[in-house]
């Protein structure tokens, strides 16, 4: 069975990732009905590509506790190096239990956040460097990197404004609270956001940088681009 391919979201919260994971499910499960669209394929590969979707921290019974720990707002005093191990944990299981088995068996893996993540919140945010979280990265994952990550970087007062309106209101209508990091003084999502920027300049051929104020539109026609490509389904 041919490996499948692993593609990630990547940005800082309120960045439009839940957004376009939606949009981009719904393309990729229609496009044999997509209309005017430049991909043609037939149902059947259409419901072969239609993505395992998942996030981090959670997606799974154990990386949700983690997400319950290290996102809630109550959580204090976690120290750095304790919230790098505890994204790593996390991301073992969810590789040994989702990911790893989803990819053998040909699938399209979409997560929303991997380790760019880390290396931008931990490393950059909380200042620990990418070299650490690189070192876990090969301990936790060996070979394992996705094979588009979408990185979706609007101005830092774009993403915040958004994030903290979209926490208020999931607070007032439930009684999730996971706004641990949106909570961090400006200078902590300034570094998450220039570090992003080192990633996708190391690597600019797994990252797909997308940046500036687009619009919902915008941003899903540049993200079914990028998979298309990858998938192969832009050629005859
Ligand atoms: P993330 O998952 O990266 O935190 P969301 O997809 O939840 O971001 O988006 C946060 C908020 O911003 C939501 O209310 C969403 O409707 C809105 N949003 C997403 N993308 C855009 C965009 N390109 N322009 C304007 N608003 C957007
Ligand atoms: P998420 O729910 O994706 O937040 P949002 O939808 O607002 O973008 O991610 C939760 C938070 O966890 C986010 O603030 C970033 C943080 N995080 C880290 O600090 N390190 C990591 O390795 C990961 C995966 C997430």
């Amino acid at each position: 069975m041919p490996r499948g391919f692993f593609i990630t979201f990547e940005g800082l919260d309120g960045s439009g990732k839940s957004t376009q994971i939606s949009r981009l499910a719904a393309w990729m499960k229609n496009l044999h009905e997509a209309e005017g669209s430049a991909v043609v394929v037939s149902p059947e590969i259409s419901s072969m590509i239609a993505p395992v979707i998942t996030r981090q921290p959670g997606g799974t019974a154990a990386g949700d506790k983690i997400r319950a720990l290290t996102l809630d707002s109550r959580s204090s005093g976690l120290a750095p190096m304790t919230e790098l191990a505890l994204m790593f944990a996390d991301r073992a299981q969810a590789i040994a239990e989702v990911i790893q088995p989803a990819l053998d068996a040909g699938r399209v893996v979409v997560c929303d956040r991997f380790t760019d993540s880390t290396e931008a919140y931990q490393g950059g945010g909380r200042e620990l460097g990418s070299e650490i979280v690189l070192e876990f990265h090969r301990l936790v994952c060996g070979a394992l990197k996705p094979d588009l990550t979408l990185l979706l970087l609007p101005s830092l007062e774009a993403s915040l404004a958004r994030a903290r309106r979209r926490n208020e209101r999931v607070a007032a209508q439930t009684a999730r609270d996971e706004g641990r990091f949106e909570r961090e003084e400006d200078g902590f999502h300034r570094r998450v956001w220039e570090k992003y920027r080192e990633i996708a300049g190391r690597e600019p051929e797994r990252v797909a940088l997308i940046e500036g104020d687009l619009s919902i539109d915008e941003v899903h026609r540049t993200v079914a681009t990028a998979v298309a490509k990858l998938l192969g389904l832009d050629r005859d």
